[in-house]
């Protein structure tokens, strides 16, 4: 009987282990990533720094969507965030896929180390995953119902959220901004992914 609750023990750790591993992007909890922390226009890590891109899009945006609910701001963030991918060619004709060529590229001419190229590069083609696997979510569905409504689509969001998510937890030390706001964004994150364990 022991024994068996043993193996039982063994084999459940297997499974978990083993499931862990074959999975190594950290996945955020959906609401706590997109309805308790906003960190797309948080660049706390050298190697993810907001482009001419973003600013200008930011800019056009604030002109078409005069948000003053928290939804209407994410809105307005989501939109940025296609406007932004529209103009650095990063998002595919379906817009919902990522021209990978078109990101390794950019990496390229904004990074000087394939160190750093490396783990941007990574991190956009997880992101990609991540993105999809949340457009079938309830909360991003009426995001994506709402953001319809000014021709715009989530998808650029998640991958511009997740990627902004994953460098605050994985910038490397020396390139972390110590500011107040980003060491506390980055205790609520890891606390998000905490919640899930
Ligand atoms: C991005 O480009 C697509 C395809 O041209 C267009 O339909 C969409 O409205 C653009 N999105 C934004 C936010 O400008």
């Amino acid at each position: 009987m022991r024994l068996q609750r043993v193996a039982v023990d063994a084999l459940w750790l297997l499974l978990c282990c083993g499931w862990a591993m074959a999975n190594p992007a950290p996945e955020l909890d959906e609401d706590c990533e997109l309805n308790s922390i906003d960190t797309m226009h948080d660049f706390c890590c050298d190697l993810h720094d907001e482009s001419p891109h973003f600013s200008h899009c930011q800019m056009e945006w604030h002109e078409k969507i005069h948000y003053r609910t928290d939804q209407e701001e994410q809105t307005y963030m989501f939109c940025t965030a296609e406007c932004t991918f529209n103009s650095t060619d990063f998002v595919g004709s379906n817009r919902q896929s990522l021209d990978l060529a078109a990101v390794r590229e950019h990496l390229e001419s904004e990074l000087a180390n394939d160190e750093d190229e490396a783990l941007l590069y990574q991190t956009y083609s997880q992101c990609e995953k991540h993105a999809l696997s949340l457009l079938p979510h309830k909360s991003v569905k009426l995001l994506a119902k709402r953001m319809a409504s000014f021709g715009c689509h989530p998808f650029a969001g998640l991958v511009i959220e997740c990627v902004a998510n994953e460098m605050i937890l994985n910038c490397p030390a020396k390139r972390f901004h110590q500011t107040p706001q980003c060491v506390e964004t980055r205790n609520q994150l890891r606390q998000c992914k905490q919640s899930l364990k």
